[in-house]
């Protein structure tokens, strides 16, 4: 049959080399070819062994797409000050997790507890034999013959204090004909652990596989189905409770332009809206993850992953809500974060970015429990903050003029403008048009 060529399409992309993938994309899909080029190729390190690092990450790379690696100092947590570094493109998120983290800093900081950091995996396959009988092989030999068979895979990750935790056979029969989960839960020590799980499970999955080929009163009966062997990142285990509280009063402050209890009710109240409302409830909980995912991203660790189970556990009730709470109880503030964190410092991307190093190292090299207490308190500032902006200023205020900044580099503002622009819109309302018409205006003026 002739092959029919659609323009954009093309056969082999991967093994052309970088130069002709960027010259074929730039004959395919640029205006300006050679200044698309230029741009990628602008955007490669001069040093080729860390590019050949950057490179090795993902496949068909021609370039970085880098974000900004910020700051936010003066983070006190569990008694320990730590600068934490911070990787987001959006404006405003660094400087709000800063301000929240300096006004915490006075009123004794934020505290976290993990009360455990177990992670899962399941073994999907379909058996059309009576569930009873499938459930005594299991409890009679399947299960010490996959902790055998397993037994070498884990001994390295059982010397450093973790492993498999249990192997246990699920019915789930009444939810799909035939289907059966083999469940595992796992202890990864320092690592978020997703190769380490995935090898275990699919070396499960073998396991089985030979042991009804090969087992002769097996062999006649009905053989299983395996579909897929994969972790589970839904770890509700993995929970981090992360915590700040302070007598009412003390929540004054020279810049609130309220009332202290005034204040905590309008935060109080702001907390439970979302605690029922699905719709503010996410961009609540986006706020948390601005922290959140910051701090994940620049200590190397899987962003989706952990967005994923987030978003999971917020619903677990069956409705989505806050992954934050606020108490206000005989005059004392408690505001308080419960989300499970799978994280890791060792292995993986933490490893192998050069900045993912750096940012461990700014932490002291925390331990995997210590950077998942501090991604969290980074997720409760943040919503802090958010929810202070909200309930008093209102968000453009700060966003706006962080946003600044952005406009004035878009519109290629001068030093000598950008002065001009800031002193104008102190106090004024800040819009893309706004500051391009006072710069045109002022451009203008002889
Ligand atoms: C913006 O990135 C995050 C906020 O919308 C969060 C919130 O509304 O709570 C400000």
């Amino acid at each position: 049959m002739g092959e029919k060529r659609i323009s954009g399409q093309i056969k082999g992309f991967s093994k052309l080399s970088r130069d002709q993938k960027l010259q074929w994309l730039s004959d395919s899909f640029f205006e300006n070819g050679k200044e698309a080029i230029e741009d990628f190729n602008r955007f490669r390190l001069s040093d080729p062994k860390t590019q050949k690092v950057l490179d090795g990450f993902s496949e068909n790379t021609l370039s970085n797409y880098f974000l900004p690696f910020g700051i936010a100092p003066n983070f006190l947590i569990n008694d320990k000050v730590y600068a934490v570094p911070m990787v987001i493109e959006e404006s405003s998120v660094v400087a709000a997790a800063s301000s929240a983290a300096k006004f915490w800093l006075t009123r004794g900081g934020f505290r976290f507890e993990i009360e455990d950091v177990e992670k899962l995996g399941q073994v999907h396959f379909f058996w059309s034999g009576n569930p009873l009988q499938l459930k005594e092989l299991f409890d009679r030999e399947l299960c010490e013959i996959l902790k055998e068979h397993i037994a070498p895979f884990i001994s390295n990750m059982e010397k450093r204090g973790g492993g498999v935790r249990n192997i246990d056979l699920l019915d789930k029969t009444h939810e799909l004909d035939n289907y059966y989960q083999l469940w595992l839960s796992f202890d990864t020590c320092d690592s978020m652990g997703a190769n380490f799980i995935n090898t275990v499970l699919e070396e499960c999955l073998k396991k089985m596989k030979i042991h009804f080929a090969e087992t002769d009163y097996l062999r006649n009966g009905p053989q299983p189905e395996f579909l897929m062997a994969i972790l589970s990142n839904y770890t509700p285990d993995c929970l981090v409770r992360a915590s700040v509280d302070c007598p009412v009063s003390e929540l004054q402050d020279a810049s609130l332009t309220l009332e202290a209890s005034e204040f905590a009710d309008r935060f109080y109240k702001a907390v439970r809206i979302a605690g029922f409302d699905k719709f503010r409830a996410v961009t609540h909980n986006k706020g948390i993850f601005n922290g959140v995912d910051a701090v994940v991203i620049a200590s190397g660790n899987d962003f989706r992953a952990v967005e994923a189970c987030g978003h999971a556990y917020a619903s677990r009730t069956g409705t989505y809500r806050s992954l934050t709470f606020c108490e206000i109880v005989d005059d004392h503030f408690t505001f308080r974060l419960d989300i499970p964190l799978a994280l890791g410092t060792v292995g993986g991307l933490t490893c192998l970015h050069p900045l993912a190093k750096r940012a461990l190292e700014l932490l002291g090299n925390p331990t995997a429990k210590e950077l998942m207490g501090i991604a969290a308190c980074t997720g409760l500032a943040q919503n802090f903050a958010a929810i202070r902006s909200l309930i008093t200023t209102g968000i453009q205020y700060g966003h706006m003029k962080m946003h600044l900044d952005n406009i004035l580099n878009h519109l290629n503002a001068s030093d000598d403008e950008v002065g001009k622009v800031v002193t104008f819109f102190e106090g004024k309302t800040i819009s893309f048009n706004s500051v391009r018409n006072y710069l045109e205006e002022l451009r203008c003026r002889p």
